[in-house]
């Protein structure tokens, strides 16, 4: 099976096309989409379920200036070896263990191998990394947060609301990367939106047209075949 059939860049026709042409584009054109789109695709994107209707999303849509001092202070603090970042909610475990070790090392050496970086350039590979905290140029940037009173419920919650803004973002004729590194940044991220104290922020997103021609995003994620996973019983 290729995976090239997931490569498609134009507005998805059903919500199957959306969820197979959905991919973490990392490479954005500066065109920037109607606001009156990204609107009413967080608007849909409400329609997400939420235990007893809770809706635990809270969504800043950062563009122009804004977004670039955001950039600027985030590429700052990631580029100061001094600025020692303590993350607030773990998104990843402490622990990796089999198969998702693998799997996390497959898609990053073949993130690093499409782009030319060997395995152990840490300067090439800090680069990379940073471009998360350019929102990978894309021209509008969606930062979410939840109230650090709510739990564990809420964010499974939060991550079909995400979703939904992923996959309405494909009917639109757009791409989305969604960006835990963000997070990662929180103080900085806080401090330039002025976000309450109470929020916790969930991650990044960057979004809006691919660039079809930058390599990084031929990059086509593989998954495992549902017989590794799925047992019928009865
Ligand atoms: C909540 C969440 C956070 C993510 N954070 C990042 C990130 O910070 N940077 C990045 O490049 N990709 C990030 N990704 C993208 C994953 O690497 C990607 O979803 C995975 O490799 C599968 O590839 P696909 O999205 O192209 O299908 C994130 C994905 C999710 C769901």
């Amino acid at each position: 099976m290729s995976d090239h059939k997931y490569i498609n860049y134009s507005s998805a026709k059903s919500v199957t096309d959306a969820v197979n042409t959905r991919r973490s584009i990392r490479a954005f054109t500066d065109e920037l989409p109607p606001m009156n789109v990204i609107t009413q695709i967080i608007e849909t994107a409400t329609r997400a379920p939420s235990g007893t209707n809770i809706q635990p999303w809270k969504v800043y849509v950062l563009t122009g200036e804004t977004q670039k001092s955001l950039c600027a202070a985030a590429c700052a603090a990631f580029d100061d070896p001094e600025n020692k970042h303590q993350i607030e909610v773990s998104y990843y475990p402490e622990k990796w263990i089999e198969p998702f070790l693998s799997r996390r090392r497959k898609i990053g050496w073949d993130l690093y191998g499409l782009l030319g970086i060997k395995k152990g350039d840490r300067e090439k590979t800090h680069q990379q990394h940073k471009r998360n905290y350019l929102f990978f140029d894309a021209p509008v940037g969606l930062m979410f947060t939840i109230h650090r009173d709510l739990a564990t419920g809420s964010w499974l919650d939060y991550g079909m609301f995400l979703q939904n803004i992923m996959l309405l973002a494909r009917e639109a004729g757009l791409h989305t990367c969604p960006q835990a590194a963000w997070s990662d940044y929180h103080k900085v991220v806080k401090a330039q939106l002025h976000i309450d104290p109470s929020e916790v922020i969930v991650c990044g997103m960057a979004v809006g047209y691919a660039d079809k021609d930058a390599i990084v995003n031929d990059l086509v994620s593989h998954r495992e075949d549902v017989s590794e996973f799925v047992r019928y019983l009865g």
